[in-house]
């Protein structure tokens, strides 16, 4: 198929296209650079570095039977700050992309939804039907595209589904994390168990689980990459699905900081700090329905083994 990846040359972005290059897709990347870096964009797939705001040329020349739609801010923290940000570039870029694909006759979608759409969960494991409360802003600009695919898809026929991530990790194809300014746990313990960073701090271990810290669902990206090929086909015209992804077992930061420790063979020093403005306690995905409807089934659920990926890759940097 031929195919539009925006936000290719970020972390999740560049697996992906390396995934469909690999399955014999032709790939053609969109991405305004800004927090992604060209040369992850893996050598098969063709660049066009614009912004989603300015699609619609891309797509007039392209003429993609398709789109994966990565392309977004996704800092937590920064979304309460700078909000403008988060509403100009994931809700407003993503209707200028809509809007050209609705132009130029392309109606199938794959679209980074996030476990932030739920916001603090009634019950975990977290199911598709649960109420979506997002508690910040970025959760609430991805609801709100989520939201924007369900009304295209009854209004003009497309063919969407939202994957829902829950905390993505590990490397692929050679690529893994690379943020200019790191917040995620498992990248953070790597820089520290590598000296880059002196100390990691676990933000609150008094909370409502087994050892007082936050408990998430680490999935690999590599079997992130296996649900947007499976993805891609999937949905009829006028079907907007939504999934939920991640292995379905939770992991506390105190386990991570263990594995980064068995893993790299070096001490990663804590210091326990405050906790950090609207963690939930558990984010723990069902993924029941992605793994009943398309089959899909994580290659890799073991803590260690993910951490392995990302040390690796990000060794080899
Ligand atoms: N944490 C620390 N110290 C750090 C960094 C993180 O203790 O230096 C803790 C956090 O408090 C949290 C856990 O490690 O409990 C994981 O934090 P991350 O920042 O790695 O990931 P989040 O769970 O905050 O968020 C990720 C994505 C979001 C997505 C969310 C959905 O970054 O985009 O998962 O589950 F919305």
């Amino acid at each position: 198929m031929r195919v539009l990846v925006a936000g290719g040359a970020g972390y999740i972005g560049s697996v992906v296209t390396a995934a469909l290059l690999a399955d014999g897709h032709e790939v053609t990347v969109l991405d305004d650079l800004s927090t992604g870096h060209a040369d992850a964009v893996p050598s098969g797939a063709t660049l066009a570095a614009v912004s989603l705001h300015e699609s619609a040329p891309v797509l007039a020349d392209v003429r993609p039977e398709a789109v994966l739609h990565f392309a977004a801010k996704s800092l937590v923290g920064v979304s309460q700050q700078r909000p403008h940000e988060y509403w100009d570039t994931n809700v407003g870029g993503s209707l200028a992309l809509l809007e050209a694909m609705r132009a130029h006759h392309c109606r199938r979608i794959v679209f980074s939804s996030t476990a932030a759409t739920y916001g603090e969960p009634e019950s975990v494991p977290i199911r598709e039907d649960a109420p979506t409360r997002p508690t910040n802003t970025y959760g609430a600009s991805k609801l709100a595209v989520d939201h924007m695919l369900t009304s295209y898809a009854v209004a003009h026929g497309f063919a969407a589904v939202s994957l829902r991530y829950f905390n993505v990790a590990g490397a692929a194809h050679g690529l893994g994390e690379r943020h200019a300014v790191e917040t995620h746990l498992i990248p953070i313990a790597l820089q520290v168990a590598a000296g880059e960073r002196e100390t990691l701090t676990v933000y609150g271990d008094d909370y409502p689980t087994p050892d007082g810290t936050c408990i998430r669902d680490y999935v690999h990206v590599e079997d992130l990459a296996d649900a947007h090929l499976l993805a891609l086909p999937a949905p009829a015209a006028g079907e907007h699905r939504i999934y939920n992804l991640g292995n379905g077992t939770g992991f506390s930061v105190q386990q991570v900081v263990d594995a980064a420790r068995e893993v790299t063979g070096h001490p990663v020093p804590v210091v326990v700090g405050e906790r950090r403005a609207g963690d939930p306690a558990q984010l723990v995905a069902s993924s029941d329905l992605i793994r009943a409807e398309l089959g899909w089934a994580p290659r890799h659920t073991d803590l260690a083994g993910i951490v392995r990926d990302a040390w690796d890759v990000a060794r080899a940097r």
